[in-house]
């Protein structure tokens, strides 16, 4: 559903950020992807089997493999849980759907319809895909877009979120286009990594986090003052931080581990960085 044509990438650092994601084949996240057809691009929540590490070898990492799923999909869940009462006529905007597991999450659960962007043609080429294998294609649309400037109709969608997605673009483009396709009274939702302003500025580990994947995480103050100034009100907030730990040092322990994961868990365990739930209304 759109008014126009969608734009994508505008800025030279935005085709950097496509690329990026064309040619991720990272295999934590096309092995996960395999079990079920639902593939995340972002972490986990919630406490792991640690018995999973005592196993013998081959059973070890099919176990550890397992579990980060089974985390990843706790914490997809938990976004879903807060966009609010759903029914299957709505419409719902995943902003940096990824290979569009999100989307999917939300269309197994509510039936709805979901327009899906990202600046990446291979994902959303990828995600279109994983779409039919789920019978999901009907409702679920992947787009190339940029979220700042999607070409999706106005005030069409009953919820809208950032699934680890928004430390890649300025916070009030990006507020105000969910702020311009939620209806009033919609849900938007955010799962995300913020810089804790208690610890000042971003961390070495912070900064490796941003070198690691070629973004710019917000910090805490930045977020909620941005969500203000754009008509969206917050209604929720759960630190996710303490939950995100057992995910981490699972990942830092298997064969899957990509190298970013003592910088995750220092930045966590120094308070540099939170990882948070934030929901709000569109007022
Ligand atoms: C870490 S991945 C998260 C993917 C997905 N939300 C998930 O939870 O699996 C970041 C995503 O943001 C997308 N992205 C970054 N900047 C974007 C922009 N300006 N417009 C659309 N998508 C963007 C990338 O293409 C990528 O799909």
């Amino acid at each position: 559903m759109s008014d126009k044509p969608a734009p994508t990438a505008h800025t030279k650092y935005q085709e950097s950020v496509a690329k990026y994601w064309d040619y991720e084949n990272n295999k934590i996240n096309v092995k996960l992807g395999e079990i079920d057809g639902l593939h995340h691009h972002h972490y986990g929540i919630g406490e792991t089997d640690v018995a999973a590490l005592e196993r013998p070898d081959e059973m070890r990492e099919e176990k550890i493999k397992a579990e980060l799923h089974r985390l990843e999909q706790a914490q997809a869940d938990l976004l879903a849980d807060h966009l609010g009462p759903v029914v299957a006529d709505d419409r719902l905007f995943d902003a940096g759907c990824g290979h569009g597991g999100g989307s999917l999450v939300a269309f197994q659960r509510f039936g709805c319809h979901v327009d899906g962007v990202t600046l990446s043609t291979v994902q959303k080429d990828c995600a279109t895909q994983y779409a039919e294998q789920q019978g999901a294609a009907l409702k679920v649309t992947f787009h190339v877009a940029d979220m700042l400037n999607t070409g999706l109709k106005s005030q069409a969608y009953a919820a809208s979120w950032n699934n680890e997605s928004d430390m890649y673009v300025n916070l009030d483009d990006l507020f105000a286009e969910h702020a311009r396709l939620l209806q009033r009274g919609g849900r938007y939702v955010a799962i995300t990594g913020l810089i804790n302003d208690v610890y000042g500025m971003a961390s070495r580990s912070v900064s490796r986090i941003n070198w690691h994947y070629g973004c710019d995480v917000h910090k805490r103050a930045d977020y909620f003052k941005a969500l203000a100034r754009n008509r969206l009100a917050v209604a929720t907030v759960i630190d996710l931080t303490q939950a995100a730990l057992p995910y981490w040092r699972l990942r830092q322990q298997s064969h899957l581990a990509t190298g970013i994961e003592d910088d995750f868990l220092s930045a966590y365990q120094d308070s540099s960085f939170q990882y948070m739930l934030i929901a709000a209304d569109r007022i």
